[in-house]
């Protein structure tokens, strides 16, 4: 395998400048605020498998559905007009559905570059492993890093057409406005006639959404509580973890189902030198998973300069793989 790996944060000061501003900027915010993207270390990446792995977690299973048993149509949107291209995945993760699709590209003799962009390396790590065993031959370049930056470097380096993978409802893991802003600076990176494949977890039934997020093993629990606990490690915080519980809603009226982590008695918690007063009951809101209709991914992608091609779903129709032509 031909391996590649860029990565933005060469130096790791920058991180944890950059984390430590973050958590205290949100931590100031009212409602207090934690940035997700900051649950991936080392012990959180795990906790995600482990999350992956259970029963009421639908999510992964329902979109690798699509990718085991509906591969061909997804490799025809992306094979296109049969020219050489960049399969680039934004939070690849450890890519398990994803190679479903690689191999099935690499057996027709496609000529592509496939480039995983995530914050953590160490996942990079864990998938550029599972794809040398199992695509000894792919073309591949690590891209370490945020999602904008590391799609300007991989621009940067190609100027072949690309196909833009964002999986596993990740971009649920937005507002809507947000997810809006997100398409439109998406678009922004492409030229005409660019695809993107973007992952949506549908609206459902309320109790099986909030099951997925509320598991009875607290699995969900300590992937948020792991947040506090990367805190206290890599920025000398002294939060408790007996003194914070996780709690999950989710709304159908809007389609977010949100966690929180809730203060469990009035506190202050030093991180460095930075102290944060907590009131009993005070929560901080750490992510949300929104779910959209049909209707939502159409507008979605008209109001931000694409065309929708396709809506690709699982046999349950709980999960659809969205593919659109930037126009
Ligand atoms: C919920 S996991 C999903 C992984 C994979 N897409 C899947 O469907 O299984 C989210 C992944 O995105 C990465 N990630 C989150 N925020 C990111 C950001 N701002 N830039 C790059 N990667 C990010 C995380 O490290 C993690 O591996």
């Amino acid at each position: 395998m031909k391996l590649q790996l860029e990565t933005l944060y060469k130096n790791r000061e920058n991180v944890h400048e950059h984390f430590l501003q973050d958590v205290l900027d949100g931590l100031n915010q009212n409602p207090k605020h934690l940035q997700s993207k900051y649950f991936y270390d080392k012990k959180g990446d795990a906790l995600f498998q482990d999350i992956m792995a259970m029963p009421e977690y639908y999510v992964t299973r329902c979109e690798m559905d699509i990718f085991q048993n509906k591969t061909k149509d997804l490799a025809t949107e992306i094979l296109a007009d049969g020219s050489a291209f960049d399969l680039i995945e934004l939070g690849a993760g450890d890519a398990s559905k994803s190679l479903h699709l690689l191999k099935y590209l690499q057996k027709t003799g496609a000529k592509f570059t496939y480039m995983p962009i995530d914050i953590s390396g160490n996942i990079l790590e864990v998938l550029h492993q599972k794809l040398q065993s199992h695509i000894p031959n792919l073309d591949i370049r690590l891209l370490e890093g945020d999602y904008f930056e590391m799609l300007q470097k991989a621009s940067k380096v190609s100027s072949r057409r690309k196909a833009v993978l964002f999986l596993g409802s990740n971009i649920g893991n937005m507002e809507l406005s947000e997810a809006s802003d997100f398409c439109f600076e998406l678009r922004k990176n492409l030229n005409k006639n660019d695809i993107a494949l973007i992952g949506f977890d549908l609206k459902k039934d309320p109790h099986t959404i909030l099951n997925a997020y509320n598991d009875p093993k607290g699995i969900t629990a300590s992937f948020n509580l792991n947040l506090l606990e990367r805190i206290n490690r890599e920025l000398d915080g002294r939060f408790d973890l007996d003194k914070f519980e996780h709690f999950q809603n989710y709304d159908p009226l809007s389609g977010a189902c949100r966690s929180y982590l809730v203060s469990l008695e009035n506190q202050k918690v030093n991180i460095g030198i930075h102290s944060i007063d907590f009131k009993k009951d005070e929560v901080i809101y750490m992510e949300v998973s929104q779910k959209f209709s049909v209707e939502d991914i159409q507008n979605l992608s008209v109001s931000n300069g694409f065309k929708l091609n396709k809506t690709i779903m699982d046999s349950k129709k709980w999960f659809a793989d969205a593919i659109w032509t930037a126009v």
